[in-house]
């Protein structure tokens, strides 16, 4: 296993849902975690119990392409280095194929695709100077699937991703990065709390988020190209 101590891991929509459970779980792991999210002061108010030295919080919004160098170089100025990826920021817009506009698919298209690729550029080479890169993708098992008449536009969006995990994954295997993909059912979050589902059903944030570390801290010589997390029966295809 990877010793995470004096490692920095840098996590987008750190503020709420996933991207918190992550950040909490990294940063006990021992990380130096560098958060982003759109509202600054709602990160810091967001973190303000837990949070420490080994913790930075960086303005980041998917739809505004200078906030992500920004908040690289502002990374490697506070820490000195990048060694780690997660690519968590998402939106779902659950609209029904005919209600399906150009304008909510290019806004996913713009935060659960653009984002990420553009972060990824320009943290490789970053990240291949340890030899023991990560990134981490938060996919979805709409990536994996489409489940019946729900969400067809996130799922585009989510297929698409996936699509760049597996190409990343190969272009950066030379250089001892290691990428793995979480591609989750229903997480008790923001974004499921008017699904109609039973929340007591779902997926805990905590529990993903200790899967997800945990796998990140394996060697290189042990990877994990998908994780597939359910809450309930699936027949993926
Ligand atoms: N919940 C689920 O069932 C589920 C299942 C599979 C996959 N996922 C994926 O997991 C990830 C996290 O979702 P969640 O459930 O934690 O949802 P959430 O509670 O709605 O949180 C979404 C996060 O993304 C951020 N975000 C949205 N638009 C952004 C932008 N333009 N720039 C930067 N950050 C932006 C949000 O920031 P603000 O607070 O500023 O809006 C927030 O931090 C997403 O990629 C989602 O697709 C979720």
């Amino acid at each position: 296993m990877i010793d995470p101590r004096g490692r920095v891991m840098m996590i987008s929509g750190a503020n709420r849902g996933i991207g918190a459970a992550l950040a909490r779980q990294f940063h006990a792991d021992g990380w130096l975690v560098s958060l982003g999210a759109r509202d600054l002061d709602r990160l810091q108010s967001s973190v303000q119990e837990w949070a420490d030295d080994n913790v930075s919080c960086h303005h980041y919004d998917a739809f505004n392409p200078s906030t992500d160098q920004a908040w690289i170089a502002s990374t490697v100025a506070t820490h000195g280095r990048i060694d780690g990826l997660v690519n968590n920021a998402g939106i779902g817009h659950m609209e029904d194929l005919q209600d399906l506009s150009e304008e909510l698919l290019d806004e996913m298209w713009a935060v659960n695709v653009k984002g990420p690729l553009r972060l990824i550029q320009a943290t490789l080479p970053l990240l291949a100077a340890s030899g023991e890169g990560r990134i981490v993708n938060v996919v979805s098992l709409s990536g994996k699937r489409v489940k019946g008449t729900f969400a067809p536009g996130y799922a585009i969006s989510k297929h698409a991703m996936l699509a760049l995990h597996h190409a990343v994954r190969h272009a950066a295997f030379e250089d001892g990065i290691r990428v793995t993909a979480i591609c989750p059912g229903y997480v008790e979050t923001d974004m499921t709390s008017d699904f109609g589902v039973d929340p007591g059903i779902m997926i805990q944030a905590a529990d993903l988020a200790e899967t997800v570390a945990t796998i990140v801290r394996l060697p290189n010589t042990a990877t994990v190209a998908e994780i597939l997390m359910t809450c309930e029966p699936e027949v993926l295809g």
